[in-house]
């Protein structure tokens, strides 16, 4: 099993360039089976998640050709719709394809995904919305098996506004009988990208991008070309530790109109930023960062795939901070392992009191989930000595290529 060495050695400079987001291209590829033209995407992480969602589209009997980051998919001849539990306990967004199943095939039999490492992780909402619109829906035997001769256009209020869940009835609703109102739907930006492709499939949606969206559901829907937007979160995950390592670097390749608030932190931090049309610069002029509260809620509010990354920024930064984990119950997994590099941290319910220290210490360490991974790479750039993180699958699953990109920032890594 793959390790990961750091010594840390200093600030981080450069440029480096950011992938397509891993979140945005997985219920695009869920969007293609609602077709039986092919999808032809490009911008495609190279990360595990995706390989993974992917061998997952053959077995059902779609067609998969990838070559570098261009990807195509053609599910007219899918056989299958059972999605087994061995895909979805290595990758939940496979629940991504229970809207698309149902609505273009009548039924689908997909595995409920059971908890993960950071919390229960619910998808209630994903099937009261698909019940709203005239599923039957049971659960047996650990799967979701709901059926529909055609689903109906329906109201539906999300509870929560959980973002798989808005994708999964917004694409189910582009081929349902009727008009579909959505309310309380998640605004996170990769939910207005797969609108976009929706409707270059041939959906009529409006409301993209807002809490309350309406689909006036179609009979079929035609292939499309589409790009994947960049990745906000390994963008945010760069810019933490530039700041951790007091660095000096450039995001190129990204949108910053995607992470307002972590950019806004990252300032109040007291790192001077620069933004371009597709670039962030990030300067901390050598200097130790400012701790900072973070309060984790949905977009546009602070993310919850950056809060681990912050959490190591200020466990090296000057003064007190509070980070308040308000999305999922269990992500603080990333503390203990903080904690074995010296950090000062008090957990209370969900949230951590953090004291900044001036070092932290290399230590061995081990990786529990994809954004705590990448807060353990930011802590051991900052520590003093060498750091070894084990488990770094997790990583993997959402960073494509992270441990070259920080040797090409001057990181003192190396993959065994
Ligand atoms: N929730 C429910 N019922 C549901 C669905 C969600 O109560 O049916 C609750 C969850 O328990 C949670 C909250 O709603 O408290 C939000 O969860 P959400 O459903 O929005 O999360 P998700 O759709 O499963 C996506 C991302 C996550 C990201 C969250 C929050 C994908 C594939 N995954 O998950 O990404 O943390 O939204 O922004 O888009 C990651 O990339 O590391 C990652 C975990």
């Amino acid at each position: 099993m793959d390790k990961i060495l750091i010594t840390g050695n200093g600030p981080l400079q450069g440029e480096v360039s950011v992938a397509g987001a891993k979140n945005a291209a997985l219920p695009i590829i869920a969007a293609s089976m609602l077709s039986a033209d092919p999808l032809h995407i490009s911008n495609v992480p190279g990360v595990r998640d995706i390989n993974t969602v992917l061998q997952l589209m053959s077995l059902l009997g779609a067609t998969v050709e990838r070559s570098g980051t261009d990807l195509s998919i053609d599910c007219a001849k899918v056989s299958s719709v059972h999605v087994p539990y061995e895909h979805v306990k290595t990758i939940r967004a496979s629940i991504l394809l229970l809207g698309p199943l149902l609505a273009r095939f009548g039924e689908a039999d997909v595995s409920l995904p059971g908890g993960c490492a950071i919390g229960t992780r619910p998808v209630n909402e994903h099937i009261a919305g698909l019940e709203a619109m005239g599923a039957d829906i049971q659960i047996e035997g650990g799967y979701i098996k709901a059926k529909a001769d055609r689903l109906c256009g329906a109201h539906f209020t999300l509870d929560v506004p959980s973002v798989t869940a808005t994708e999964n009835l917004l694409m189910a609703a582009a081929l349902a009988d009727g008009v579909t109102k959505l309310e309380n739907c998640a605004l996170e930006p990769e939910i207005a990208d797969l609108t976009g492709l929706l409707t270059s499939m041939g959906a009529i949606i409006s409301g993209a991008g807002t809490g309350t969206i309406t689909i006036e559901g179609v009979k079929q829907l035609h292939g499309a070309t589409h790009k994947v937007p960049p990745d906000r979160i390994e963008t945010g995950t760069f810019l933490a530790a530039a700041a951790a390592t007091r660095g000096d670097i450039r995001v190129l390749n990204t949108n910053p109109d995607f992470l307002h608030h972590v950019l806004g932190k990252l300032e109040q931090a007291g790192a001077r930023l620069q933004l371009g049309p597709d670039w962030i610069q990030i300067d901390t002029g050598g200097k130790r960062c400012q701790a900072v509260n973070i309060h984790t809620a949905p977009h546009p509010a602070f993310p919850t795939d950056m809060q681990a990354q912050f959490m190591a920024l200020n466990a090296v930064a000057e003064g007190s901070s509070t980070v308040v984990e308000n999305i999922f119950e269990n992500r603080f997994m990333h503390v203990a392992e903080l904690q074995r590099m010296g950090a000062d941290i008090e957990l209370q319910g969900h949230t951590a009191i953090v004291q900044g220290r001036e070092r932290l210490q290399g230590a061995p360490v081990m990786a529990t989930d994809l954004r705590a991974s990448a807060s353990l790479i930011i802590a051991a750039l900052a520590a003093d000595g060498e750091t070894t993180i084990d488990r770094v699958y997790h990583l993997d699953r959402g960073y494509a290529n992270i441990d070259t990109k920080l040797a090409d920032l001057g990181a003192k890594i190396t993959r065994v």
